[in-house]
């Protein structure tokens, strides 16, 4: 894949994440249809819907070859392309609906599995974040790069919980505990999308989740790897979209932050005094 042919996506992925991000403002504090979907507190709203038509509408006008991925209409096209969008037409739905202005759109390009480029947009803030593979990553157009923390005591980490928290017993709470335990401060901002570019920008310095889609991390790890971070699976193998289980930092704490995630005492053990000897 050429570099010309990579920016040409990146602009056409910006422009797609714009006319969605319009959609998203136009029902910004004027939501009438707010449905859950699966399980408990999985949220969609008609302004998930119009964002991702017109997100749809954009690419398949420009690239009416390639497969995408929506979250709201699954697979559409040709799903055997090499070319495969992943997009999240409101990452932070439950944020949208009490207008916490921590929402976005995620639109990336998978090429042959792998994640090429990536745009995510807070319409609400108007923070564009925008990288393709060898073009470096940038935040309302200007060049971003991870931070240089190398501790956890001194690291701002971030992480989420997905919809079936209350039916598994693999649901983050001891990972949450211990990661509250060894990380300067830990966050739940409540967009993945949001959280990988904010390790980008060095805002933060490290992300785990379970159970997450494509389309929630797709243009995330580009725009974080772009800055010059780590994207692995918990115990540091390479991610695979398939488990939904990831892990990002700036690189610096990639090691540190894995051997916590794998070493966690049962959930317990938080409930004791024996952590405090
Ligand atoms: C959710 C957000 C949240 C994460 C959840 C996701 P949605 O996406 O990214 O931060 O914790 O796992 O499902 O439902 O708002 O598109
Ligand atoms: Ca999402
Ligand atoms: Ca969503």
């Amino acid at each position: 894949m050429s570099i010309e042919e990579l920016k040409v996506f990146l602009d056409i992925a910006t422009e797609a994440a714009l006319a969605g991000g319009a959609e998203l403002m136009s029902y910004w504090g004027n939501l009438k249809d707010i449905q859950e979907k699966g399980n408990p507190g999985n949220l969609v709203t008609e302004a998930d819907k119009a964002a991702e038509e017109a997100i749809v509408k954009v690419l398949q006008r420009h690239l009416p070859d390639h497969a995408i991925l929506a979250e709201e209409s699954g697979e559409l096209g040709d799903i055997t392309s090499r070319y495969l969008w992943a997009i999240d037409p409101l990452d932070g739905t439950t944020n949208f609906t009490h207008q916490y202005p921590f929402s976005a759109i995620s639109v990336g390009l998978l090429i042959d599995g792998l994640p090429q480029v990536g745009v995510v947009f807070n319409p609400i803030l108007d923070e564009l974040f925008r990288a393709a593979k060898g073009l470096g990553a940038t935040r309302n157009r200007e060049p971003i790069s991870v931070s240089q923390t190398t501790t956890l005591e001194k690291s701002l980490v971030i992480t989420g919980f997905a919809y079936d928290r209350r039916e598994t017993t693999d649901n983050n709470y001891k990972e949450f505990c211990q990661m509250c335990h060894l990380a300067q401060g830990v966050r739940r901002s409540g967009s993945a999308a949001l959280d990988l570019s904010f390790i980008a920008c060095g805002c933060a310095d490290g992300y785990w989740e379970r159970n997450l889609s494509p389309w929630d991390v797709a243009a995330g790890i580009v725009i974080l790897e772009e800055a010059g971070g780590k994207v692995t699976a918990y115990n540091g193998s390479p991610f695979d979209f398939k488990s939904g289980k990831i892990l990002a930092t700036n690189g610096k704490i990639h090691d540190l932050m894995s051997k916590a995630l794998i070493e966690i005492p049962p959930l317990a053990y938080w409930d004791t005094t024996d952590r405090l000897n």
